[in-house]
């Protein structure tokens, strides 16, 4: 049919619109098209995105798996069934299934390491849901620079939220009003960046003032913003140029090898305004 599926999480979180523009952009140029759905993070809505795209007969699938989804069953049975998948962003470990993911731990140390370089210790971490990978890795790179600079993890630092505005929001609230409250919060997506700012403007925090703030991905305005966000660049739109370029070359069975592989991008520290040295 030359179609390629593609199941995302939420569409409206501005990371997933770079990375379907890299896939369609490459798809078209094979004379491919996208069909696109959203998971919203549930196993259950990504069986069915499975199967509706197995019903239209596409070529093949992208897939940003959804929590939980280690049990890859579903996932596989799909491949088994003729129709290659290509998981994008997250990789579901231990699997025979190609992969274009970044190195999130890499990233995350790189903003703790900026962090600390700016003179903060107590640094909050809005982690996503530690059943994704990216959010699980992310939170791996806190915790190894937290413990090689000396400081032990401070647990009431860490907070699980959703990779969602409002958890960020609730859980940035939750710290600021703790005793002790951070310094600086590295928030592990740009949604809950957002609702870490959206906080501290109702508390009458100031950032990057009186609490600094970065966060994992750079969204088209993140340097519109006020403050501009320090931002953990991931390459969206190479991740999905990448995806369907080899999704394409399984499909047409061109001379790859023919074992699973695993494609990991570099992530990009971008410094801007809404970090500085901790307050005095
Ligand atoms: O913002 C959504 C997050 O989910 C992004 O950081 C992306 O890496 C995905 O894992």
């Amino acid at each position: 049919t030359k179609t390629l599926g593609t199941v995302v999480s939420d569409i409206t979180n501005p990371f997933f619109p770079q990375l379907i523009r890299g896939a369609e952009d490459a798809a078209l140029e094979r004379g491919y098209l996208l069909m696109t759905l959203n998971t919203d993070d549930h196993v259950d809505r990504e069986q069915r995105a499975l199967s509706l795209l197995r019903a239209r007969k596409v070529d093949g699938i992208m897939l940003v798996m959804a929590p939980d989804s280690q049990d890859a069953s579903h996932i596989l049975a799909t491949q088994a069934s003729g129709t290659p998948v290509v998981c994008l962003d997250r990789v579901a470990e231990g699997t025979p299934l190609d992969s274009v993911c970044v190195d999130n731990v890499k990233g995350a140390r790189m903003c703790m390491h900026h962090l600390l370089a700016r003179g903060h210790r107590r640094i909050g971490m809005l982690s996503g849901s530690v059943g994704l990978q990216t959010a699980l890795q992310r939170l791996i790179g806190y915790q190894e620079v937290m413990r090689e600079s000396g400081g032990d993890v401070d647990e009431r630092l860490i907070r699980h939220g959703d990779f969602r505005l409002e958890s960020g929001y609730r859980l940035t609230k939750e710290m600021l009003l703790e005793p002790e409250a951070p310094t600086a919060i590295f928030a592990s997506n740009a949604m809950m960046g957002f609702g870490a700012l959206k906080a501290m403007r109702e508390l009458g925090v100031r950032c990057p003032e009186d609490v600094s703030l970065a966060v994992f991905d750079d969204i088209p305005f993140g340097d519109v913003m006020q403050p501009r966000l320090t931002v953990v660049a991931q390459p969206a739109y190479e991740m999905g140029r990448r995806g369907a370029q080899l999704l394409i070359a399984r499909i047409e069975h061109e001379d790859i090898p023919p074992e699973p592989m695993r494609i990991e991008l570099t992530p990009e520290l971008i410094v801007r305004e809404s970090t500085a040295a901790r307050p005095r």
